[in-house]
């Protein structure tokens, strides 16, 4: 990690529910789903290649503290871990390791128990550590686990903006749903941004996204329980076989198959997100 290139830190200001917020600048984004298996870590080191590519300075932070495994989609085999900086035994510089598609990346290691866990002494080791990368980075993507226990949620309220990943089968949709409301609801999120992964036809995740807001609509936000939530559509992925390739090398998609079709639409998810969410202030 070179300082010298370290951008003035960002402000992280506590929400009133104690959650860490950087309003100003949108540049925490975890990527989740409801359901597991659906892409997310695909999705975090392509897209973290694709923001690298346009010139912004980006640290992928393995956040699925349990059973981590970006290593093994990046090929990386770290010596030192996330693990390592929580418990003392190296710095934060001498675990972050440069990733193939010129990114960073923060790895977790795999099967520690203690960590899958949301202990007191977990929460203050993870804000202690965002406080310290956030202002290094033009991004972090958190790559996070499955569903909505308690680490995945925390996770997630560290993080200004939220990306689901869900694909078109029913089990998808439903626990995307489930964690939508449980964002609403336990988090008071107004916002969360949709990946529809392995869609089968074009305009399956704009079908989809209406759907879910038809739901949500209905059954969210009307009790004065939670605020309205708006679903924003960031983009469809298309079933490739490319993908499941580059998986088994232990490659990135966007540098093995730069012009297949699922790299073509992570470039342009990474886009909008350049556009929306990553535009300065
Ligand atoms: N667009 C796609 N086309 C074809 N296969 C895909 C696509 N996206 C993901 N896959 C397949 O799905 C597998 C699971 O992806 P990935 O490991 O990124 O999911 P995950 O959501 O991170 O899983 P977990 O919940 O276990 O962390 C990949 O190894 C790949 O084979
Ligand atoms: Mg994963």
């Amino acid at each position: 990690m070179n300082d010298t290139v370290a951008s003035a830190p960002a402000a992280a200001v506590a929400s009133p529910s104690g959650v860490l917020l950087h309003p100003s600048r949108g540049k925490v984004i975890a990527i989740t789903s409801g359901k597991g298996g659906v892409g997310k870590t695909f999705l975090s080191a392509n897209l973290a290649a694709a923001l690298t590519r346009r010139g912004l300075r980006v640290l992928v932070l393995d956040a699925d503290l349990g059973l981590a495994n970006l290593d093994v989609v990046l090929n990386l085999y770290p010596k030192l871990t996330l693990h390592d900086v929580f418990s003392g035994r190296c710095t934060l510089d001498e675990a972050i390791v440069q990733a193939p598609g010129g990114f960073q990346v923060l790895l977790a290691g795999s099967g520690l128990v203690e960590y899958s866990r949301l202990t007191p002494e977990v929460r203050e080791d993870f804000l202690r550590l965002m406080e310290q990368v956030v202002p290094r980075y033009d991004v972090v993507l958190l790559d996070t686990g499955a569903g909505i226990s308690d680490v995945v949620l925390f996770a997630l309220s560290l993080a200004s903006e939220v990306l689901l990943v869900a694909t078109p089968e029913p089990t998808s949709l439903t626990d995307a749903y489930a964690t939508i409301k449980v964002l609403a609801t336990q988090q008071r999120r107004q916002l969360v941004r949709l990946v529809v992964n392995q869609a089968a036809r074009p305009g399956d995740g704009r079908a989809i996204t209406a759907q879910l807001q038809a739901v949500l609509n209905r059954f969210v936000g009307g009790d004065g329980r939670a605020a309205p939530i708006r679903l924003v559509h960031m983009g469809d992925i298309p079933v490739d076989k490319a993908v499941r390739e580059a998986v088994m090398r232990r490659q990135l998609l966007l540098l093995q198959a730069p012009g297949c079709p699922a790299s073509l639409a992570v470039g342009q998810i990474a886009g909008r997100l350049v556009d929306t969410v990553l535009k300065p202030a």
